[in-house]
């Protein structure tokens, strides 16, 4: 497990964002990793899930709030840490939400992502991934957003045009070979496919992935993809 800490001794105590951060979950980590006296805001688009991130959270130390990734309701330099995970493929105008994270960070300021991706995976890791790409389907079929998971480089080249100082390339490997939470969500995939994708012309198929998935969770496992973190300064 990644202690994000070590990794963040320079942050000094100041605002840190964690944009697309849903009920917290990576948020949450921030309020570990962030020095005494900071605020950690998490910041979600859709109005319902923060009511709810709002109810599941409170107590925990994240302040949440409504707000688009791409026009952040804070000045230019106010912010000493801005942070996005696991988010950036929901986004079809990524490039927007990163210069938007970096207008308000302060001059030396802590840019970080988190963001799975799809190469060297172990068997375990690829029943994840399978998972998430069938999620990705059901999702863009039903009106949402989420693009196929990229591979480690095609994220480092994302970020690159940032031109960040100090940047440490780190991966964040949860060991766990059968993840609780991971296989729990298999068995509702099928059910999922018939909710979401009756009458579609790859109904049959997607229904034979959620299948296929399903024996895979019981033949090899399923871990959480391993993710890259990206830590850099403006
Ligand atoms: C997969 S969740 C990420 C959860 C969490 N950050 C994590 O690491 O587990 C993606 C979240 O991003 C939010 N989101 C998508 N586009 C956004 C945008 N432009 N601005 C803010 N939030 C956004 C979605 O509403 C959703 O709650």
């Amino acid at each position: 497990m990644l202690h994000l800490k070590e990794y963040l001794s320079h942050v000094k105590p100041g605002i840190a964002l964690d944009v697309g951060t849903r009920f917290g979950e990576f948020a949450f980590t921030l309020v570990e990793a962030m020095p005494e006296g900071s605020r950690v805001i998490g910041i979600d688009c859709d109005a319902a899930t923060v009511e709810q991130a709002k109810e599941k959270s409170a107590g925990k130390g994240v302040e949440f709030q409504v707000g688009d990734g791409a026009h952040l309701d804070f000045a230019d330099g106010s912010v000493e840490l801005a942070a996005i995970s696991n988010t950036l493929h929901h986004i079809e105008n990524y490039d927007a939400v990163l210069d938007e994270l970096v207008r308000v960070l302060r001059p030396g300021g802590t840019l970080l992502i988190n963001e799975m991706f799809s190469d060297n995976q172990n068997e375990a890791q690829q029943t994840h991934f399978a998972q998430h790409t069938l999620e990705a389907k059901l999702d863009m079929i039903s009106g949402g957003f989420q693009r196929p998971t990229w591979k480690k480089d095609e994220i480092l080249a994302i970020l690159d045009r940032l031109h960040l100082k100090d940047v440490q390339v780190l991966e964040m490997l949860e060991e766990e070979k059968m993840d609780r939470k991971l296989a729990e969500k298999t068995p509702k995939l099928t059910a999922a496919v018939e909710k979401k994708a009756a009458g579609h012309p790859d109904f049959d198929a997607l229904m034979a992935e959620a299948r296929e998935i399903q024996a895979r969770v019981e033949k090899t496992g399923i871990q959480r993809c391993t993710q890259l973190v990206y830590i850099g300064r403006k």
